[in-house]
């Protein structure tokens, strides 16, 4: 589409409703698609912007069978969790749907109807893998096994996710059933499938393609390579029983392939948000409507060639203008992993940094994957946040709010005669000539969805007016020269107005903040070039600091839970290698002799209260603790520092052996032990009473 679209239908990929979002996914798409949206909308563009749970699929039903519930309640559970959480970043969503809903059963049922009608299917009995002991068919992800293009060993039935490519279960060598391990045998089975080999050929699928032109090379790298090979016929049903009815006769247990119905979701979303009416139409329908879809990278085939197949021998439908897919965000050195918990979840990050959500978007974008993959770590974040946040834009604004408040008790200064000092001039020009040109460069790059060029831009800019001041000083020319002093503030507040426009796509929140504190709340995008954006006389809001520093400790509390996180797979995986190994290295403990009651009782256990813990210098397992046993407190050393962090153990209940002579460990008195379950898998747990109960208390 060369002339400028009428109006924008954005997507974002419909997550998968079986866990909460973490930063993969916000800045694998959803960040992105916002910054796009903001920016258009910000222009007075016609934008419908569309996500929702994606709540059918094997993703969901495998989730369900781990958590012993069932996939509705999965779904019900984890839709809520996931719009609230892209909420709580400004993610703004003109609709969040979800593919349970009425609107989108019926939608995907009346859209596969219509590709059967014109015979667009193939019905075709197959032989497909079935685990007998599951007593299953196994589609999708309930088979895994190594990629035939690739070599890699953890392929899914639908998909590889290292190099891509979309597979079918007959595809992988050495399959295995996810279930059950088991290898699977062959049963036969009636399905439709899209040919899309045949429509690869047809000159729409070749006319369409021309598109790939403009788009970013990862994607037209992906979609070239497998046009090459050509495309095999998939099937768009499934012989499973969660997900959305296959509507014709004769397919009883049938359900449509989750990729079927799940592109749809935008469809039935939108039509959702326009309640009934058939303003929908215009967005789908009309070919002066640019669909934008933003999506991660394992989604590009989906995305690119498989729904746009189904659009167009459909008919009465547009296809996609863009589709700006990112690669992947990887964690302190590891793949992001739900399944490992290693993730920086978005409503922990929240517990943690409450009301900070504009410093993870901004260092989200700064590293967004947007060629290839990038990496996420604590100490990353932490100088992003304080050397440009902090440092360049929330300084600038600071000192601008600060003295302008000081001198002219926040009202705008009247500027009678510009000043003829040469220093002044030429720092004022090189600083409206830096941002003239940032702002420009920023602009371009949103246009080209390279977000995170845009926002270095954004930086740049806010980084030439912190120059300005600190080229002109005012705080020091104040003692001599009050009129240049005033024409300085003057501009330097048309300046943060400027940034407080330009901030909207990247730091909605902060924009938000500093548009009231400019007491300007209107600042809108069309007066980003505008000269004077506040008059003199206008009265300001009061300053504020827009971000808190990030200090070690904040850091370090992040990294102690990843490394915990990391010393808890290790265990487990341990202790699942000497499980299979050798069972009977896993046997437990024989019993110890029989002692009489006499002998028990000479043991005084009581129950304490850790008030504190530290690491014992030089000694890798030793934890010191102050325990309060209600009559006196103790100092006890444990060998649990590999198990619990000092930190999480402080105010925990805990069992003591009150009358253990006393010993010296690394020349600490140790006045007690704490009794702790533990095997010989790397498993150690506190043993404290279940319920609060005063420290002292007996435990008999
Ligand atoms: N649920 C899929 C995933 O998380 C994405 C679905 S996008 C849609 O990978 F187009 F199908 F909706
Ligand atoms: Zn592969």
């Amino acid at each position: 589409m060369s002339k400028e679209p009428k109006r924008y239908l954005v997507t974002a990929a419909l997550p998968y409703a079986n866990g909460p979002v973490h930063i993969g996914h916000l800045a694998g798409c959803y960040l992105p698609a916002d910054i796009y949206v903001r920016y258009l909308k910000g222009q007075g563009k016609d934008v419908v912007f569309i996500c929702g749970s994606d709540e059918h699929g094997v993703p969901i039903t495998i989730k369900a069978k781990k958590e012993g519930i069932t996939p509705q309640q999965v779904v019900d559970k984890y839709d809520g969790i996931m719009k609230n959480a892209f909420k709580d970043f400004g993610i703004d969503f003109s609709y969040y749907g979800r593919t349970s809903s009425k609107t989108h059963h019926e939608t995907a049922q009346a859209f596969f109807k219509t590709l059967y009608d014109k015979s667009v299917f193939k019905e075709e009995t197959t032989q497909q893998y079935y685990d007998d002991e599951a007593k299953q068919f196994l589609a999708d992800r309930y088979i895994t096994g190594t990629c035939p293009r690739c070599g890699n060993a953890g392929a899914y039935g639908d998909q590889c996710e290292k190099c891509g490519t979309s597979l079918n279960p007959t595809d992988l060598i050495n399959p295995k059933s996810a279930l059950s391990g088991a290898v699977p045998v062959l049963k036969a089975t009636k399905n439709w499938f899209l040919p899309m080999g045949e429509i690869q050929q047809s000159e729409q699928f070749q006319n369409y393609i021309k598109r790939f032109d403009g788009w970013k090379s990862n994607i037209k790298g992906q979609c070239q390579s497998w046009l090459t090979e050509g495309l095999q016929s998939r099937a768009m049903t499934r012989d499973l029983n969660w997900g959305v009815p296959v509507p014709i006769e004769g397919a009883v247990g049938k359900v449509l392939y989750v990729w079927f119905d799940a592109p749809i979701g935008y469809i039935s979303a939108t039509k959702e948000y326009f309640n009934g009416s058939n303003e929908w139409q215009k967005y789908w329908q009309d070919d002066e409507t640019a669909l934008v879809h933003f999506i991660g990278k394992d989604n590009i085939v989906f995305h690119a060639i498989i729904f746009p197949m189904m659009l167009m021998t459909h008919g009465n439908y547009i296809l996609p203008t863009n589709i700006p897919a990112n690669e992947f965000l990887n964690l302190e050195g590891d793949k992001i992993s739900t399944s490992r918990n290693w993730a920086v979840w978005l409503h922990e990050y929240l517990v943690d940094f409450p009301d900070r959500q504009d410093e993870l978007r901004y260092v989200l974008t700064s590293i967004a994957p947007e060629t290839k993959d990038s990496e996420f770590t604590w100490k990353d974040y932490q100088t992003r946040v304080n050397s440009e946040l902090v440092s360049i834009f929330g300084n600038f604004v600071n000192r601008v709010m600060v003295l302008s408040d000081k001198y002219y008790q926040g009202v705008i200064p009247t500027v009678y005669q510009n000043t003829t000092d040469e220093k002044l001039i030429a720092a004022r020009t090189l600083c409206f000539d830096g941002i003239a040109k940032s702002l420009y460069n920023m602009r371009e790059n949103l246009d080209a969805v390279k977000l995170r060029d845009a926002q270095a831009e954004f930086i740049n800019a806010a980084r030439a007016g912190n120059k300005y001041l600190a080229d002109t000083e005012p705080w020091k020319l104040v003692k001599t020269d009050e009129e240049s002093v005033k024409a300085i503030m003057f501009d330097a507040l048309q300046i943060c107005a400027k940034l407080a426009i330009a901030a909207e796509p990247f730091l909605p929140h902060t924009s938000f903040t500093l548009k009231a504190m400019l007491n300007a709340p209107k600042l809108n995008w069309s007066s980003l070039f505008n000269e004077n954006l506040l008059t003199s006389a206008h009265q300001l809001g009061k300053p504020e600091i827009l971000y808190k520093q990030v200090e070690d400790e904040e850091i370090q509390i992040q990294l102690d839970r990843l490394q915990r996180i990391k010393t808890e797979n290790e265990n487990s995986q341990k202790q699942a290698a000497l499980t299979s190994e050798n069972s009977e290295t896993k046997q437990l403990q024989p019993v110890k002799a029989d002692i009489v009651y006499d002998d028990f009782d000479k043991i005084d256990l009581r129950v304490g209260k850790v008030l504190a813990a530290e690491r014992v210098p030089k000694a890798d397992k030793l934890l010191k603790l102050t325990v309060d046993l209600g009559f006196e407190q103790r100092t006890i050393l444990s060998g649990i520092a590999e198990y619990y962090q000092p930190e999480e153990l402080v105010g925990k209940l805990v069992t003591v052996v009150a009358n253990l002579a006393p010993r010296k460990i690394r020349g600490i008195e140790s006045q007690g032990m704490l009794l702790m379950a533990g095997n010989d898998f790397g498993k150690l747990y506190n043993v404290g009473p279940e319920k609060d109960i005063e420290p002292g208390s007996a435990v008999k």
